[in-house]
């Protein structure tokens, strides 16, 4: 086993292997002391690289080689095969590098390359020398470990309303609900982390409103805090139900760490949930529950779940899954009323619950940014460099609107590797790169054993293609929108997943 808990396997490379062994563009598996090691050619260059991906430890050499760089198959993180870093997150540490070694028609690997220190950049007239970032969410700290990452030597000073420091949200619905991840899995970093790169990192602290001409945040607490670069990154927050009974406090919702432990104190004397909302998060919510033994009931008022983003057979298939797992759908329905043994649907069926979990959706939080009088139209509108209407205020992640290149519309998207790329490429932004965010969206979805992966956007299709068979837990869906790919999603072909982004960020739009 590495330190990492993966099985080692493939060659010791401190032995060497035949240099033919490693074709053009080919990977290979091994290890060296005792960790997984992972061998690349791409011309002339032979790379070895950590084989453990830093996020949850996918297995790199399943994943796909793109020029200098080798894609994770699991969640997509892009690391350098020249020097390890983590380019593209949901990764935000380094996978190691190895020194490659070449005698008598052999390669080997005996020792890791020093890594380099972070470079120092020497301030500008343009540098921002304080920046505030006003979120605590995946594009808030993505951002903040950027901007130490890029050299940033002024103060940051991270504002979060949440009362934890940033943490793994998608797991909030997925094994830490079902029991299966234990607390301390959940924050990104420790608080030793934050003190290391000298982030302050402030809690509780609910930002009132932005003064753009002053160049300040007012907190609730009266107090304010000066910036010369800004980033809102307040994420969204859910949509709550209007049914009578809605307040009663058997009724969750899942957006925080407190939801998430408050959810799993009630499903700990529950018996039964009803899961309001066939939503991504509704259903992952559902699934866990059953995993902790509750009986589970899911109300939507659609015909399908998710069909409208992943079509009529994926829906099916996810359909199918959960009730193999016991799950039992409502349909075409809604609540009408909630009381404390049961929900009331419209037929005036009544499902007896002793908990019950809206997944109703979410609104992106601009009130901010609406008060700072930015433009705001179904999120705050950025340009491509993820500035917003105010010079040097930047937005990222659920909130942020952008032109995307690919379908040539603006979008915004709510997943997690969205916001933690779009915080990357925001804090490099302020400190004056100019890049523009060109990242194909991709999010993953699991379901008990099931991941689904989807890369591209598509708001509607004109038409789908499949390949493989959803009932067999292998295909591909492609989703055209005016003749063009505009989104893949797969389930179990995490290379085919892979290969559909590649291509997607090679087309743009009217290309
Ligand atoms: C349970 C759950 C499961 C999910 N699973 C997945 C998944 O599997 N895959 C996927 O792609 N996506 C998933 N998502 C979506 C993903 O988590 C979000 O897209 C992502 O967190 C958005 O990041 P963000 O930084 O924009 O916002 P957030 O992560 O929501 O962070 C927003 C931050 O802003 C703070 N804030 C808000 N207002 C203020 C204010 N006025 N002052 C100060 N601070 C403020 C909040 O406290 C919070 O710290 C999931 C979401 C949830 C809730
Ligand atoms: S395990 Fe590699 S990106 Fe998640």
């Amino acid at each position: 086993m590495t330190a990492e808990g993966a099985q080692l396997s493939g060659p010791d490379f401190t032995q060497g292997i035949e240099a033919s062994r490693l074709a053009e563009g080919a990977m290979l598996l091994g290890y060296a002391n005792g960790e997984a090691v992972l061998l690349a050619r791409r011309g002339s260059d032979i790379f070895a690289v950590g084989a453990v991906c830093t996020h949850y430890n996918g297995p790199l050499a399943e994943g796909l080689l793109v020029d200098d760089t080798v894609r994770c198959p699991w969640h997509h993180a892009c690391f350098s095969l020249r020097t390890g870093q983590a380019l593209r997150a949901p990764a935000l540490n380094p996978v190691a590098c190895w020194k490659v070694e070449q005698a008598n028609g052999k390669i080997f690997v005996r020792e890791k390359a020093k890594r380099p220190a972070p470079e120092k950049r020497t301030p500008t007239a343009s540098t921002p020398r304080a920046i505030v970032i006003v979120g605590g969410g995946a594009a808030g700290n993505a951002a903040a470990e950027m901007l130490r990452r890029e050299g940033f030597g002024g103060p940051i000073t991270m504002l979060s309303a949440d009362d934890a420091a940033p943490y793994d949200r998608p797991n909030l619905s997925k094994d830490f609900l079902a029991g299966k991840a234990p607390e301390d899995w959940i924050p990104l970093r420790s608080v030793d982390f934050y003190k290391k790169k000298d982030i302050g990192v402030r809690l509780d602290a609910r930002v009132a409103a932005i003064d753009p001409a002053g160049r300040a945040v007012g907190l609730a607490d009266g107090s304010r805090v000066s910036f010369d670069a800004l980033l809102l990154a307040t994420g969204a927050r859910v949509v709550r139900l209007d049914t009578p009974g809605a307040d009663l406090p058997h009724v969750h919702y899942l957006r925080t760490l407190d939801d998430s432990t408050a959810l799993i104190a009630a499903a700990e004397r529950a018996r039964r949930v009803v899961v309001i909302g066939a939503s991504f998060i509704g259903l992952e919510t559902a699934a866990a529950l059953r995993k902790r033994g509750l009986e589970v009931h899911v109300a939507g008022p659609q015909a399908r779940q998710l069909e409208r983003v992943l079509g009529p057979e994926l829906g099916d298939m996810i359909k199918a899954i959960h009730e193999q797992h016991g799950v039992v759908f409502h349909f075409n329905t809604s609540a009408t009323a909630i009381d404390r043994e049961a929900v009331t649907l419209k037929s005036g069926e009544r499902i007896a619950a002793d908990l019950v979990v809206a997944g109703i959706g979410v609104r992106p939080e601009t009130a901010l940014a609406e008060q700072a009088g930015l433009a705001v139209d179904n999120g705050v509108l950025v340009d491509a460099y993820l500035e917003t209407s105010a010079p040097g205020i930047f937005a990222a992640g659920d909130i942020a609107r952008w032109p995307d290149p690919h379908t040539g519309k603006r979008i915004r998207v709510e997943h997690w590797v969205v916001a933690e790329r779009q915080g990357q490429t925001a804090a490099r932004n302020m400190l004056g790169r100019r890049e523009a965010f060109d990242a194909v969206p991709f999010f993953w979805s699991q379901h008990y054993d099931v991941q689904v992966n989807y890369v591209g956007h598509a708001e509607g299709w004109d038409r789908i293609e499949t390949s493989g068979k959803p009932a067999d837990r292998s295909c591909e869906v492609s989703y055209f929108e005016g003749g063009r790919k505009a989104a893949v999603a797969t389930v179990g072909r995490d290379l085919d997943s892979l290969r559909a982004e590649v291509e997607l960020e090679r087309s743009r739009a009217g290309a």
